[in-house]
């Protein structure tokens, strides 16, 4: 059965981790694999939508029909968000966006003759709070990905960030979140309510996002 339920609409996606180079051969990066944005995207085209991905470093190919960009730094995902911003209906970051950059990126292969190294960074922006700020009628769902006390940050990240829905993902455990095939997420939503989904494939968690957006939030 194929739904086209999200024709004509602009589904803004990200995906995959961000990498903040330290030196030439060297970066600061995350687990993050991009199944669950790449589904998203897969689902959101499956149901008629037109879905920009934006797509940090990942192993996976560009889905079909989708217009897909490709970044490295969280610098340049904000740059390509930014830029397809104004067209979207829907923005959904899955994306593990790098929190912090180093301040100073060496332009030769650091050696390793020193016993310690003090790297200093400094925050990247956040782009989902950017969004947050400058939102016109866009839909604005966020992802929480948490070790502890995921309803308490996952409700904050909600309300500071300015989001319609978001996405609680409690992580480190082997079938869920970073890597895995299966996700077991938790869906917050503005009025307060929220509800738990069981573990399943991330192409039926993307789904069920996408029929809460429908549902709740368009
Ligand atoms: O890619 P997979 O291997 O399939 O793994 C999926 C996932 C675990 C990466 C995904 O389900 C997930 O939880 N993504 C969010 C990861 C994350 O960065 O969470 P966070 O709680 O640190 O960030 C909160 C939100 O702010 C996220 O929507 C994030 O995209 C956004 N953010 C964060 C920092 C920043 N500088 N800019 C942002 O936009």
């Amino acid at each position: 059965l194929t739904r086209k339920d999200l024709a004509g609409k602009t589904v803004l996606v990200t995906a995959g981790p961000t990498r903040e180079p330290i030196d030439p051969v060297r970066f600061i990066s995350n687990p993050s694999s991009g199944k669950m944005g790449y589904a998203l995207a897969r689902a959101a085209e499956y149901r008629g939508g037109d879905v920009v991905l934006v797509s940090g470093p990942t192993a996976l190919p560009d889905p079909a029909n989708v217009k897909t960009v490709r970044v490295r730094t969280a610098g340049e995902m904000a740059l390509a968000v930014f830029d397809h911003m104004g067209d979207a209906d829907i923005i959904i970051k899955s994306a593990a966006v790098g929190d912090y950059r180093a301040v100073e990126t060496a332009a030769h292969k650091i050696k390793k003759t020193a016993d310690q190294l003090v790297l200093t960074l400094i925050k990247n922006e956040d782009i989902l709070k950017s969004l947050g700020e400058r939102k016109t009628h866009q839909i604005l769902v966020g992802f929480a990905a948490e070790t502890r006390d995921l309803k308490e940050n996952a409700r904050e990240k909600l309300v500071r960030k300015n989001l319609d829905m978001i996405v609680g993902n409690l992580v480190g455990h082997p079938a869920s979140g970073f890597g895995s095939d299966t996700n077991r997420v938790t869906l917050f939503f503005r009025d307060g309510s929220c509800e738990p989904l069981a573990e399943m494939d991330k192409d039926a968690v993307a789904h069920i996002i996408l029929d809460r957006v429908r549902e709740r939030c368009l």
